[in-house]
């Protein structure tokens, strides 16, 4: 078992000839949980649909590297058979294919050929999965995200992650819509992965999901880029004193983008 790296060096994204994200770097060892926080329109999806390879979004600088061997290069579902897993702000439905169908598909790629996942392994897996994330048995055979809530979709997409197990995962706004208890249902499944062999990368507008997940590291995304990193006393401090007051102390004015003059 290896432990997973994630190293994205001086990320530049831009969408329709406009970059958005300009000189992004981080880096992710299994075993940590990092969150970025930041204001509306900073670019925080945008770095992980480029990260997924979204073909909207063109990379014109940088590098991303998982365990040594270059992302970009990478189609999109190569980028998830190499263990790079995306939950999405909005993800999209499936008619005619049951979340059960998908996963199996999803995880019997991610696999490779003649090494599929025998079908009573895989059913018990679900159960098991689904039970300690309290969705009812019925949704296995639904259509993907056909008809969920906004609280459902967001727990079938911590099903697929704990499913699909992958290196990396990046959570984008993984808490947006859910009520308290499936909040916690949420983080549960996501500290459930924690391991050396697992690394997460968490976006959110809540200091409240990071009280049931402990981020090891909460960096704050402006303009583009990551202009503050901390502990989780960070998403603590941002939630008493919104983002003025780091505006304020790193003398950034419009936090979306630059002023220009
Ligand atoms: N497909 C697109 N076409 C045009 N503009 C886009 C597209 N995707 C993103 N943008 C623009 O890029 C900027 C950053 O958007 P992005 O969704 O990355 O922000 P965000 O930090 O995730 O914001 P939020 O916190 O509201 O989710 C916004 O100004 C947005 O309008
Ligand atoms: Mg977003």
């Amino acid at each position: 078992m290896s432990v997973p790296n994630l190293k994205i060096d001086n990320l530049h994204v831009s969408i329709e000839d406009k970059e958005i994200v300009k000189g992004f770097n981080l880096e992710i060892n299994g075993g940590e949980i990092h969150a970025i926080m930041g204001p509306n329109g900073t670019g925080k999806s945008t770095l992980a649909s480029a990260l997924m390879g979204h073909p909207k979004y063109e990379i014109t600088e940088g590098s991303v590297m998982l365990d040594g061997k270059d992302v970009l290069e990478m189609e999109v579902d190569e980028r998830a058979r190499a263990g790079l897993y995306l939950a999405m702000q909005y993800p999209s439905e499936i008619s005619g294919v049951t979340n059960a169908d998908f996963l199996r598909t999803a995880i019997n790629a991610r696999r490779g050929e003649g090494n599929e996942i025998p079908l009573m392994k895989f059913i018990k897996q679900l159960d098991k999965k689904m039970d300690l994330l309290d969705i009812d048995q019925e949704f296995a055979q639904r259509y993907l995200n056909e008809g969920f809530s906004g609280g459902e979709k967001k727990r079938n997409e911590i099903l697929q992650l704990m499913m699909l197990e992958p290196k990396i995962a990046i959570l984008d706004e993984i808490d947006s819509g859910l009520d308290i208890d499936a909040l916690k249902v949420v983080a549960k499944g996501v500290n459930e992965m924690r391991s050396p062999e697992f690394g997460c990368l968490i976006i959110t507008h809540y200091q409240r999901l990071l009280q049931y997940i402990t981020p090891d590291k909460v960096h704050v995304m402006m303009q583009g880029r990551i202009v503050k990193s901390g502990g989780p006393e960070l998403a603590q401090r941002l939630e008493d004193e919104g983002y003025d007051g780091l505006k304020a102390e790193l003398g950034i004015e419009d936090e979306a983008e630059e002023q220009e003059v």
